[in-house]
C-alpha cells in the first residue's frame, strides 16, 4: 500500500523524490523517508506523519545525487513513527519496501542470534539485515554487483509474503536494485537516467516510457541500462509501453480537492470509456474494441463479478443489467470472501475482476483462484499493465484517467459504463435482446456524460443542505433495485470521508430490523427516483416518517409529492433506467464530500485508508 520511488542517473535534487512521493501519497501517508547517495556518502531523512513533515528536512539532504530512493508509508508492522519510516539500513544496505513479509518473526529471531540490532518494529528491517547477512557470507573477491545479485536471490528464497524492494548498496553506487513479488512496481526509462516507482503517476513528469516489472523479477538499473532477470536467474526482455497520462491530469487544476475534481471529471470518464466501443451505425457493441479477444462470450452460462469497496457496489449495480439483458445468472462477490468460500466455477463461467487500481490484493488473489479453476477471466481496470489485468485472459481498460482521491468517484461511473457495454455486448452475442433494444440502450448510455454534467450543478444546493447534517452521529441510506447499491455506496462514502456512522439498506429490508433505529434523531437518505420500484419505496418512506425519522430524498425533478413528504429534497433529471444510477450517485458523492469539508476532514486522504489496498 506504500508509495516508492527510485532514481539513478546524472543527478536529481531532493525535491525530485519529494514531488514523486507527493504523486504517490494517496497510497499511504503516515510517515515518509528519502535516501540519497552522493560521493559515496549516504544521506537519509525520515519523518513521521504527512509528507509535508519530510519537506522540512529536505535541506539536510545533498543538493543533488545520482542515486536515491524515497518512500511514503501505510503502516502494517509497527506504529507510524519516524523510527519505523523507510528506508531502513543495515550497514551498507539501504532498503525500502512495499508489501508485507509474513515470516518476519522467525527471520528476526534468526538475525538476532547473528547479533543484528533492530532499530524499528517493521517487517522491512528484517529484509535489510537478511540481505546484509547474505552479502557478508559471499566471497570478497567477486564484484559487489555479482555478490548483490546472489544475496538478493538468497533473500527472495527466504521471505514469504508480498514485496517490492528498492535497494541501494553503498559499495556499489552505480546500480539501483529493484525486486518484485506481489506488490506493484514500474520502471521508467529516461535519457541517461532510469527510474522506478510503485505507480506511473510518480514518473509522468519525467518519462512516458514505462516497463512493468512482473512478479518474481529483479531489475538492475544503471543510468544507461535496465537489466531484468527472474528469480531463476534467466534474463527477461520486455518492451516498454508508452503511457499517455499528462502531468496536468495529476494536478488539482484549481479544485480544492482531487475528489471534487474527480467528481467533475465523470462526464469525460464515461465518454472516454465508451468511445470507440460502440458502432453507432449498427447500434452494436464492438467487443474487440472493448477488449474481448480470447473469451468466447457465446459459451458463457454464468457470471461472477469479484471486487472490493466501491468497485463491489458498481458490480452489484451491474448485476441488474446483466440479468436483465442476458438472462444469465450473476453472482457478485466481495473478493476478500470469494477466495475462501470454495466457489465452484468451470470453463463456461466468466469471472470479472473489477478494480480501479488493478492492484487490490484480495481481488487479485480471487481472480487467480477463479482462473486456476478454469473460469474465463476478464479484468476491468483503470491502470494499464496492472497485476489484475496481467492475470486475466482478457483486459478491458476504463479510461477514467488517474484517480488520486482515496474515495473512488469517477472510476465508479467509468466502471459502470464499461459493465453496461459488456452486458449489452453479451446480449448481442447470445441473441438475448433484439437489435433495436440494444441500440436504444446504447443510445441511452451515450447520453450519460451530458446528463451527469447537468447533475453536477447540484453541488451548490447539496453544500447548503449539508449544513444541517454535518453534526449527525448516524445516518441510514435506503434504495430499491439499482438504487440499493447506490445507497450502499452513499453510506460507504459518508463513513470513509466524514467518519459518521452510516449504513445502507435495501428499502424493503428496513422493516426486518433496522426500522427499530428510527426515531426523531435519525435521518434517512432515501433514493426514490421514479423507477419501477417508486411506489414501494414511497411506502417505506412513509413508514420512516410515521416513526418520526427525518427524510432527505433524492428523487425525480418535479416530483412534488416526494418533496412534500421529505425534509430535504434533491432532484435529478428524469432519464432512462440506464442513466439513472449514474445520476443518483452524484449526490451521494457530493453529500459525503461537503460534509467532510464542513467537518474539516482531510478529504483526499481520510484517516487509516490508502488508495490501493495491496495487503490482506
Ligand atoms: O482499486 P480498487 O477498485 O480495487 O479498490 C477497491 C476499494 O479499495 C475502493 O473502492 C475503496 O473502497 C474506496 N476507498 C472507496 O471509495
Amino acid at each position: 500500500m506504500c508509495g516508492v520511488i527510485g532514481y539513478i542517473g546524472t543527478g536529481v535534487t531532493p525535491e525530485f523524490f519529494y514531488n514523486g512521493l507527493k504523486r504517490l501519497e494517496y497510497r499511504g501517508y503516515d510517515s515518509a523517508g528519502i535516501a540519497m547517495l552522493e560521493a559515496n556518502k549516504i544521506y537519509i531523512e525520515r519523518a513521521e506523519g504527512k509528507l509535508t513533515n519530510l519537506q522540512k528536512k529536505l535541506s539536510n539532504l545533498p543538493k543533488s545525487a545520482h542515486l536515491g530512493i524515497g518512500h511514503t508509508r501505510w503502516a502494517t508492522h509497527g506504529k507510524p513513527t519516524e523510527q519505523n519510516a523507510h528506508p531502513h539500513r543495515s550497514d551498507n544496505i539501504i532498503l525500502l519496501h512495499n508489501g508485507i513479509i509474513e515470516n518476519y518473526k522467525e527471520l528476526k529471531e534468526f538475525l538476532l542470534t547473528k547479533n543484528y540490532v533492530f532499530q524499528s518494529e517493521t517487517d522491512t528491517e528484517v529484509a535489510a539485515h537478511l540481505l546484509n547477512y547474505e552479502l557478508k557470507k559471499l566471497n570478497n573477491s567477486n564484484s559487489v554487483e555479482d555478490n548483490m545479485k546472489k544475496a538478493i536471490f538468497s533473500l527472495v528464497k527466504q521471505i514469504r509474503g508480498a514485496f517490492a524492494f528498492g535497494i541501494i548498496c553503498t559499495d556499489e553506487p552505480d546500480t539501483l536494485y529493484v525486486v518484485k513479488y506481489g506488490s506493484p512496481i514500474v520502471l521508467g526509462i529516461g535519457e541517461n537516467e532510469n527510474y522506478m516507482a510503485s505507480g506511473i503517476a510518480a514518473l509522468v513528469d519525467h518519462t512516458r516510457e514505462i516497463i512493468i516489472l512482473e512478479d518474481n523479477e529483479i531489475a538492475f538499473l544503471k543510468k544507461d541500462s535496465i537489466k531484468i532477470v527472474n528469480f531463476s536467474g534467466n534474463e527477461i526482455t520486455r518492451e516498454p509501453i508508452t503511457v499517455n497520462w499528462s502531468s496536468n491530469m495529476l494536478d488539482k487544476n484549481g479544485y480544492d480537492h482531487f475528489m471534487l475534481k474527480e467528481i467533475h471529471e465523470q462526464p469525460q470518464a464515461v465518454a472516454q470509456t465508451i468511445n470507440g466501443r460502440i458502432d453507432r451505425n449498427q447500434g452494436t457493441v464492438d467487443l474487440k474494441a472493448y477488449g474481448i479477444h480470447k473469451i468466447n462470450l457465446k459459451q458463457i452460462d454464468r457470471i461472477q463479478i469479484i471486487a472490493c469497496g466501491t468497485s463491489f457496489y458498481v458490480s452489484c449495480l451491474a448485476k441488474y443489467y446483466f440479468e436483465e439483458f442476458t438472462r444469465i445468472p450473476v453472482e457478485v462477490d466481495l473478493a476478500s470472501e470469494y477466495r475462501y468460500r470454495s466457489s465452484t466455477v468451470n470453463e463456461n463461467t466468466l469471472c470479472i475482476a473489477v478494480s480501479q487500481s488493478g492492484e487490490t490484493i484480495d481481488t487479485l488473489q480471487a481472480i487467480k483462484f477463479a482462473k486456476e479453476n478454469k473460469a474465463k477471466t476478464l479484468a476491468i481496470v483503470n491502470a494499464p499493465g496492472s497485476s489484475i489485468a496481467h492475470v486475466c485472459d482478457d483486459e478491458s481498460l476504463i479510461y477514467a484517467g488517474p484517480e488520486i482521491g482515496v474515495a473512488s468517484t469517477k472510476a465508479l461511473s467509468a466502471q459502470l459504463s464499461s459493465l453496461l457495454l459488456l452486458a449489452l455486448g453479451m446480449a448481442q452475442e447470445k441473441n438475448k435482446k433484439d437489435k433495436n433494444y440494444i441500440a436504444n440502450c446504447l443510445e441511452d448510455l451515450s447520453k450519460v456524460p451530458s446528463l451527469i454534467e447537468k447533475t453536477l450543478a447540484l453541488s451548490k444546493p447539496i453544500k447548503e443542505i449539508t449544513l444541517k447534517y454535518q453534526h449527525m452521529d448516524n445516518l441510514l441510506f435506503i434504495g430499491r433495485g439499482q438504487q440499493w447499491p447506490v445507497a450502499l455506496e452513499g453510506a460507504l462514502k459518508l463513513k470513509e470521508l466524514s467518519y459518521i456512522h452510516a449504513e445502507g439498506y435495501a428499502a424493503g429490508e428496513l422493516k426486518h430490523g433496522p426500522i427499530a433505529l428510527i426515531d426523531e434523531n435519525m435521518s434517512v437518505v432515501c433514493l426514490a427516483p421514479k423507477d419501477q420500484y417508486y411506489e414501494k419505496t414511497i411506502s417505506n418512506i412513509e413508514e420512516i416518517r410515521a416513526r418520526g425519522g427525518k427524510i432527505l430524498s433524492i428523487g425525480t425533478e418535479g416530483d412534488t409529492s416526494l418533496q412534500a413528504i421529505s425534509d430535504d429534497f434533491i432532484p435529478v433529471t428524469k432519464c432512462s433506467h440506464i442513466a439513472l444510477p449514474f445520476l443518483t450517485t452524484v449526490p451521494m458523492h457530493l453529500f459525503a464530500y461537503w460534509i467532510a469539508v464542513r467537518r474539516g476532514n482531510d478529504v483526499d486522504q481520510p484517516r487509516n485508508l490508502a488508495k490501493s489496498v495491496t495487503v490482506e
